[in-house]
């Protein structure tokens, strides 16, 4: 929009100055062309031999031609000036996002180029190599540690918290210092426009929604496949139960159609889509029925490459999946600690952390409000001057909506203050 604006201003000033620039031309050509007769001609042409007018025409006519073009530029001038004056603000704000979408283009091209092979393009999240080292230093294993989206950050940090993670980085994870305080190769001014380039990134609440969800459908999904209810509460077990052999049939019916070569394309699309209903049914259900569960699945949640997550800042391993890498190299038993759920990594152990908070509610508030630099919370924490607990909910920062929703957030708190 600004840029059509510009352009259609653009536009008319070269018109402007294509007329201007034309009729000095033919007046240049006019002026020598006539200039040419006159050779030889300068005593009868000279302007000074002309009679000019009479005292009279000079005093009557003449002189009110004058006055009544100076009143008519006076008027042009007062109405114009007014006019321009009025439309200002529009040019200073056309400009000021003029240079806001200069700045996060360059930020854009600095994304890509330093932060996009870790967090991928457009900062839909991917994977870094790390090497996990023992306490001397010595080579242990090489892994891949997870690397959050960042196109959802805005709503979790403030712009300050983000700089901040970006001039200092994350110690202990591949996230390496970018700004001079930290060590790091950029000034504050190229970190400005890679923030800039972050903030129009930004998926809207609703995509948020959709991602979360997608993760928890995710999650189910695997645990149906392993044959491992995620029911556990037996007066729900029945109600759990039908859900879940409904699942397990529907996803049994898909996989068989996928496999069928012959299958038609649209049965196939009309089984996943059951799967998905199902499968949202079943999370409605979930909600309500086990909230201890359903947060379970949100503390984990795979999407956005963890981003929506709690795990991997309180759960040490899981952005490189310890477990896993434990079960496929029986070795290194005794060298990776398995992830511990909730144990503390980057952010400290959760298990006991009822004892924190007066109430789950007072708990609930600071998980959707986070960290503020030395903000004090529950009975005696008290927040880093850099804030590095992102808030999940409502109001944790400048933008509208929240990564997580309130019925959310309580979820994983009853799941966080079952934690043993
Ligand atoms: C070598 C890989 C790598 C590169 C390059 C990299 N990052 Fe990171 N970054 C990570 C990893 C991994 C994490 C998550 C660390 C953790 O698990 O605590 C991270 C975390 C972050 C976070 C905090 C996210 C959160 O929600 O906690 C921000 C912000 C961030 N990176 C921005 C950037 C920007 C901007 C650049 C480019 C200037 C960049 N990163 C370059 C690997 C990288
Ligand atoms: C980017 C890393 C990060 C993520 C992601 C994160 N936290 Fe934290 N969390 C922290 C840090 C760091 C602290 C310590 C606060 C401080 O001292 O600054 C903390 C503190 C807490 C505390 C208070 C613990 C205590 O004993 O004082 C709770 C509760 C908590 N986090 C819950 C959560 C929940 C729930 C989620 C997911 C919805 C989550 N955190 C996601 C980093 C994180």
């Amino acid at each position: 929009m600004i840029i059509l604006a510009a352009s259609t201003q653009r536009t008319i000033g070269l018109v402007i100055a294509l007329t201007v620039a034309t009729g000095f031309a033919v007046y240049v050509l006019f002026n020598l062309s006539k200039g040419r007769k006159e050779i030889g001609a300068e005593i009868e042409l000279a302007p000074n031999r002309k009679p000019y007018y009479d005292d009279d025409t000079l005093e009557t006519r003449r002189l009110d031609i004058a006055l009544a073009g100076g009143v008519a530029v006076l008027i042009i001038i007062a109405l114009a000036l007014p006019l321009y004056w009025l439309g200002e603000p529009g040019r200073q704000q056309g400009f000021d996002e003029f240079t806001e979408t200069v700045f996060a283009s360059r930020g854009g091209e600095a994304y890509e180029e330093l932060c996009a092979q870790c967090h991928g393009a457009g900062g839909v999240g991917g994977q870094a190599a790390f090497t996990v080292l023992d306490e001397q230093g010595r080579y242990i294993a090489s892994v891949n540690w997870t690397a959050p989206a960042l196109n959802n950050i805005m709503y979790r940090f403030s712009i300050e918290e983000v700089t901040h993670i970006l001039n200092y980085g994350r110690p202990q994870s591949p996230m390496p210092a970018w700004g001079a305080p930290g060590g790091g190769p950029l000034t504050s001014q190229q970190l400005e426009t890679i923030v800039e380039y972050l903030s129009v990134i930004q998926l809207t609440p609703e995509q948020m929604a959709e991602e979360v969800q997608e993760g928890l459908r995710e999650s189910v999904l695997l645990e149906v496949r392993n044959q491992n209810s995620g029911a556990s509460e037996s007066e729900l077990q029945e109600a759990f139960n039908l859900l879940y052999t409904g699942l397990g049939d529907a996803i049994n019916i898909e996989a068989a159609l996928q496999q069928d070569a012959e299958a038609d394309a649209s049965d196939i699309e009309e089984a996943e889509d059951a799967v998905e209903l199902l499968l949202d049914e079943y999370l409605v259900e979930l909600a309500t029925l086990n909230a201890q569960k359903y947060g379970e699945y949100l503390f984990n949640n795979p999407a956005g490459a963890g981003s929506y997550a709690c795990a991997r800042c309180h759960t040490a391993g899981s952005s490189w999946n310890a477990n896993e890498i434990l079960q496929a190299n029986p070795s290194l038993v005794g060298l990776v600690n398995p992830e511990v759920p909730g144990g503390g990594g980057f952010g400290p152990s959760l298990i006991g952390v009822e004892s924190q908070f007066t109430s789950a509610t007072s708990q609930s508030q600071f998980i959707s409000q986070g960290c503020e630099a030395n903000l004090q919370y529950g009975m005696n924490g008290v927040c880093e001057p850099s804030g590095q607990m992102p808030g999940f909910g409502y109001n944790a920062t400048d933008l509208e909506g929240s990564t997580l929703s309130l019925e959310q957030i309580d979820a994983i708190v009853e799941y966080e203050r079952a934690l043993r």
